[in-house]
């Protein structure tokens, strides 16, 4: 069963805090606040852990993994912890050749580009990553009442790495194999659903309290094209974890034309970055679910009033939602001071007290 390590007691007070219950869209003593990349190079203590210890490396130590999970949730009192791992960690995991480059990003050294390609793609089991289930009976432990989110990446996020071998900005061969051999591509995104589907499995069944995934990369797409080519392999990974009860939170950048969408592939709660209002967010994505955001991260670096006033905006637009979770539009950048994260927290708790 879920949350294996956690004395009932415990699994119920999570059950009820005020991050599930956001999701859920019930009522919340205040809005429950979390920072996508919370953990990572704006700690100081984080930097500290992994000097000397690549980033991959890293992800497959539960002791450092429980550590640099928990430093955020100590620091700053977020709502949630996030467990500390990599999109591409369960591709690493069933052999490919692949690496985290420092300043880059996801480097792959034999891209996918043709059908015998797909050959380096396999399922992924639970003991390809049973440092994950190790790691997270550690951490479930160590949590008590805070709630862990486990994440995944989306298939196309996942294959714009795969097709591309690196970080890009136009996409172009991935999207070339998904407009000229669109077969080859639905192929594709049905593999990464699979081992996607297979690593949130396991993540919620070693304690995992509530799943993200990211199609960070979305936002590159028209929608008739996500439509069509992205979204049945996205609800395909919805629809496996479906039966374990958590909520499924969906998030991507420069998603405004998509939210809609990203609802519909079934997720309980859809992340907006800072492009788009909450409020009209809320008219894009329609009822029956909460919304996560969506303050603009670079707002962080212009002092507080400009942070307090910017954050009042955020919980303005979000005043009439059936359920809200507060976040930044996209990651924590590096250079943040984490006093202001700290201070943020703070501030949207004591600004929605009931
Ligand atoms: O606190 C958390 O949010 C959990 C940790 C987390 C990491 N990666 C750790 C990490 C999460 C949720 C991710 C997801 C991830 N990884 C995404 C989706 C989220 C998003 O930002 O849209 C993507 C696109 C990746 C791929 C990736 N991995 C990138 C683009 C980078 C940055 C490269 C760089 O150095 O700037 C990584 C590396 C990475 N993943 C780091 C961390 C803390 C930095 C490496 C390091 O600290 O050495």
């Amino acid at each position: 069963s879920p949350s294996g390590h956690q004395p009932t007691a415990t699994r119920d007070t999570v059950k009820n805090s005020a991050f599930l219950k956001a999701c859920r869209r019930e009522p919340v003593p205040h809005t429950p606040v979390w920072f996508m990349r919370q953990a990572g190079r704006s700690l100081p203590e984080y930097l500290k852990v992994r000097e000397g210890i690549g980033m991959l490396e890293s992800c497959m130590r539960p002791e450092l993994v429980t550590e640099i999970t928990l430093q955020p949730v100590r620091r700053h009192r977020v709502d949630a912890a996030i467990y500390f791992s990599d999109i591409v960690v369960p591709l690493k995991a069933i052999g490919i050749d692949l690496d985290i480059k420092p300043g880059v990003g996801p480097v792959v050294e034999k891209p996918i580009r043709s059908r015998a390609d797909l050959a380096q793609l396999r399922d992924l089991t639970p003991e390809d990553v049973s440092y994950v289930t190790e790691a997270i009976g550690l951490l479930t432990a160590e949590l008590g009442e805070t709630p862990l989110i486990g994440f995944a990446g989306a298939p196309f996020t996942l294959a714009s790495y795969l097709v591309e071998g690196g970080p890009s900005r136009t996409y172009e061969n991935a999207k070339a194999m998904m407009y000229g051999d669109p077969e080859l591509w639905a192929d594709l995104l049905d593999r990464l659903a699979g081992i996607t589907s297979a690593f949130l499995k396991v993540q919620i069944e070693a304690g995992a309290s509530a799943v993200q995934l990211f199609d960070s990369w979305a936002g590159a797409l028209a929608p008739a094209d996500y439509r069509r080519s992205v979204l049945p392999a996205s609800a395909k990974v919805f629809r496996a974890v479906e039966s374990y009860g958590v909520p499924r939170i969906h998030f991507g950048v420069g998603t405004g034309e998509l939210l809609g969408l990203m609802g519909e592939a079934g997720a309980d709660v859809v992340g907006v970055d800072w492009r788009v209002p909450l409020d009209e967010a809320a008219r894009r994505v329609g009822p029956g679910k909460a919304l996560q955001g969506n303050l603009d991260p670079t707002v962080l670096f212009a002092g507080t009033e400009a942070v307090e006033a910017k954050t009042r905006e955020v919980l303005d637009a979000a005043a009439g939602l059936e359920g809200h979770v507060f976040n930044l539009g996209h990651g924590v950048m590096p250079s943040t001071d984490p006093d202001s994260l700290t201070r943020l927290v703070e501030y949207v708790h004591t600004r929605t007290a009931r």
